[in-house]
């Protein structure tokens, strides 16, 4: 059966900001990619359909919250999706965390068989859980994601100690608990501590290579 013919699988984790999602991802799609090549499998980052915001100074998109789910662009996440699990080819946006807009090029994504799409507000819109077929929570203690995401958003997104902090009490928790929290009563799975939860990483490619043994 041709690629375009067979169903194609789409993971969804989420989970909040810092839990360990990407890093879960990525584990994931390493370890089935070195036994099943490259068409077995690929991620799908929630943070590539952030909307556009060319038309905004520098200052206002600082104030934009990042973590409502109105900041995201979750119909063309829907639509590339479900191309992606139609065997069609996307063109995925690309995001920079320095100038809070989408870069002018997209990157094409070829369809795999497996498809994990991850992000913080996967599991709070209807429509995008249609769309999955398992759903996995990553339950991180939100200590530890602060924590993380401190170290992270100072090395690798060009942010200072005090702007994490004040967006952390101004918009990522009270996000966190108005939809990412009680997206979790939506999860097939909960996964505790985070990406590198070995036993979770092993119960997950099983159920992958299981699905990929079917095809
Ligand atoms: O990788 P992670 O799931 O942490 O990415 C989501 C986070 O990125 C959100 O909590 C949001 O606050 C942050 N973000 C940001 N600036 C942007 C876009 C997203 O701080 N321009
Ligand atoms: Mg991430």
């Amino acid at each position: 059966m041709s690629l375009s013919q067979s169903r194609c699988v789409a993971i969804g984790i989420a989970g909040a900001s810092a839990s360990g999602k990407s890093l879960f991802a990525r584990t994931i799609v390493d370890e089935i990619r070195a036994e099943y090549g490259k068409g077995g499998i690929c991620v799908i980052n929630e943070d590539n359909y952030y909307k556009p915001q060319d038309h905004l100074s520098m200052e206002d998109r600082v104030k934009t919250n990042y973590d409502h789910p109105s900041s995201l662009d979750h119909e063309l996440l829907v639509k590339q999706v479900e191309q992606l699990k139609n065997g069609e080819s996307i063109e995925l946006p690309q995001y920079c965390y320095q100038t809070h807009t989408r870069l002018k090029t997209t990157k094409t994504v070829k369809p795999t068989q497996v498809i994990i799409v991850e992000g913080i507000l996967l599991l709070s819109s209807s429509s995008i859980r249609e769309k999955l077929d398992t759903t996995i929570f990553m339950d991180t203690p939100l200590d530890i994601c602060l924590a993380r995401r401190i170290q992270r958003d100072m090395k690798e997104r060009g942010r200072s100690l005090d702007g994490v902090l004040a967006q952390y009490h101004m918009t990522v928790r009270p996000m966190f608990l108005r939809f990412i929290e009680p997206s979790k009563q939506h999860a097939d799975v909960i996964i505790p501590r985070g990406g590198k939860n070995r036993i979770a990483i092993d119960i997950i490619n099983t159920r992958i290579r299981h699905l990929l043994a079917e095809k």
